[in-house]
């Protein structure tokens, strides 16, 4: 134990521990070693952010998915879910009440879909000419290359497609046959060539997980570099395969962030919705551990309920989300919130 600011120092300084050393992080639950842990990386965020976090306008565009994710609410055969797929107004005046609150980032994301998505380039175009100074996100899951290109092509920037478990036994176990981890780590591939700034990320504590398919996720992410990291305990949702499993841990989680952000100081992430609803303080604790960036809610109060991709999601709503930011002393950033190499 006496060894482990030697460690964190070294972590700190080279970016990087030998496997044996970020296992024992992953793991550690001395109170004392979190806490440095913590404080580090939030140093380390505030050195490369300052006091100040960056906001994005989430809209959930339609809950339709082809994919059947063992984990997820929204799988295709969860048959008691109504489904919903937002039309273009309500998607451009989403679009405006992201831009009226002043935040410079539309993230839009829905079930995995591709008819569906074909439909949505057109009105991404739309989108990126009318507000031209700010960033559209999408997450739209595993697409056709010419589909992603097209997108591009639209004026998106960004694409979040999380990695959910870098150890392809584990990705065939939370995943039906036929989706696989090499074609998600394509998919990756290709929309970093397109020019996408990409965000990958896993599940903390999804069901079958081990100590080393954490340190497996961490070499990935190190190896790949995203440009945002999104990491979340994993949530059982009750009308799913994997509803009676434990949610994952929410120190694991901190840690894990914490980590993350020694390893790449400049990474946008994000303390997630899935952290805020295991833990009431969530959010707060997430960004002190090392986060930069929140993503409140801006999908149309009716169908929020619908976006159940587990039980008891909550949504984050921008006047909370400021009075918890200005209780520890957090802004938010007016910018665009790029991913920037120091
Ligand atoms: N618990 C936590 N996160 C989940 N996601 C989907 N289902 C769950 C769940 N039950 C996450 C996945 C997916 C993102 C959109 O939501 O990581 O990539």
């Amino acid at each position: 134990m006496i060894q482990y600011r030697q460690l964190l120092d070294r972590l700190q300084e080279h970016r990087d521990l030998p496997d044996a050393g970020l296992s024992f992080l992953v793991s550690c639950t001395d109170p004392a070693v979190q806490e440095d842990l913590a404080e580090r990386s939030r140093s380390e965020a505030r050195r490369v952010f300052g006091r100040e976090v960056y906001l994005r306008g989430l809209v959930e565009w339609s809950n339709v998915c082809c994919c059947d994710c063992l984990y997820c609410g929204i799988r295709a055969s969860n048959a008691s879910l109504p489904r919903y797929t937002l039309d273009r107004e309500t998607l451009l005046r989403c679009a405006e009440n992201v831009y009226s609150a002043g935040i410079r980032t539309l993230v839009i994301q829905g079930g995995e879909n591709p008819s569906a998505a074909r439909s949505l380039v057109e009105i991404v175009a739309e989108i990126s000419g009318s507000w031209p100074l700010m960033a559209i996100t999408l997450s739209l899951g595993e697409l056709p290359f010419s589909l992603y290109k097209a997108f591009r092509e639209a004026g998106a920037h960004r694409y979040l497609l999380r990695h959910e478990t870098a150890s392809s036994g584990h990705y065939a176990r939370l995943h039906p046959a036929g989706k696989t981890l090499e074609r998600r780590l394509e998919c990756l591939r290709e929309l970093r060539r397109l020019g996408f700034q990409v965000g990958m990320g896993m599940m903390v504590g999804s069901p079958f997980q081990t100590e080393e398919n954490l340190l497996e996720d961490l070499r990935l992410l190190q190896s790949f570099q995203p440009e945002m990291i999104g990491i979340g305990p994993f949530i059982p949702q009750s009308d799913t395969p994997l509803g009676s499993y434990p949610a994952g841990d929410v120190e694991t989680t901190l840690r894990l962030i914490s980590i993350l952000r020694l390893m790449m100081p400049e990474a946008l992430i994000p303390a997630t919705t899935a952290l805020a609803t295991l833990a009431p303080d969530g959010r707060r604790r997430g960004l002190l551990s090392g986060a930069n960036v929140i993503m409140p809610s801006f999908t149309p109060a009716p169908v929020r309920e619908a976006y159940r991709l587990y039980d008891n999601k909550s949504h984050e709503e921008l006047d909370t989300i400021k009075t918890e930011l200005a209780s520890i002393g957090y802004g938010i950033s007016p910018s665009r919130g790029d991913y920037h190499k120091c």
